[in-house]
């Protein structure tokens, strides 16, 4: 199959690569574009390990055809923030223990963003149904969801600081 210009935009940044139309959006990413964050898992969409956001919501890279998100906005978890300027999830796993091989930690975090992204103040129950499709073999999850409330905790304290002042 011969190869095709595909342009993708990645966390922000227009990246063009040479793929053939079947190229996997995971391999594009870890391979092609050196995005090795996402993970591959079990390859069946069965793990969540290599969720990424496709215009903010979760989608999985080793059942998604890179070809087909040309014009589209992909976020990686290398795109949520780095050294220096993490995001409140990312904060939230590295503080609380939800991150312990960290094989799966990736995809938690891509889900815990489209969730609070849509939802800043999820129950418990809503919290738990963003996550089910993501799987862990180490934590037993309850570090996880403490993550979670963690990272909610400080969205909720950033946008208070951030709110305009009343009379
Ligand atoms: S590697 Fe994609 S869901 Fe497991
Ligand atoms: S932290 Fe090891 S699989 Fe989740």
């Amino acid at each position: 199959m011969n190869k095709e210009l595909t342009h993708l935009r990645v966390n922000g940044e227009e990246r063009e690569i040479a793929i053939t139309p079947n190229r996997l959006l995971l391999d594009a990413l870890r391979e092609d574009l050196g995005l090795t964050g996402s993970k591959r898992g079990c390859d069946d969409s069965s793990c969540g390990c290599c969720a990424v956001l496709i215009d903010g919501t979760p989608m999985l890279s080793c059942v998604a055809l890179a070809a087909s998100y040309e014009g589209r906005e992909i976020t990686t978890v290398e795109g949520l923030g780095g050294p220096g300027e993490l995001d409140p999830v990312q904060e939230g796993y590295a503080e609380m223990g939800g991150a312990q091989c960290g094989y799966c930690t990736p995809g938690f975090m891509i889900a815990t963003k489209a969730l609070l992204d849509r939802n800043p103040d999820p129950t418990m129950d809503e919290i738990r149904e963003a996550l089910s499709g993501n799987l862990c073999r180490c934590t037993g999850y309850m570090q996880i969801y403490e993550s979670v409330k963690y990272a909610i905790e400080k969205l909720r304290a950033k946008s208070a600081t951030q709110a305009p002042a009343t009379r």
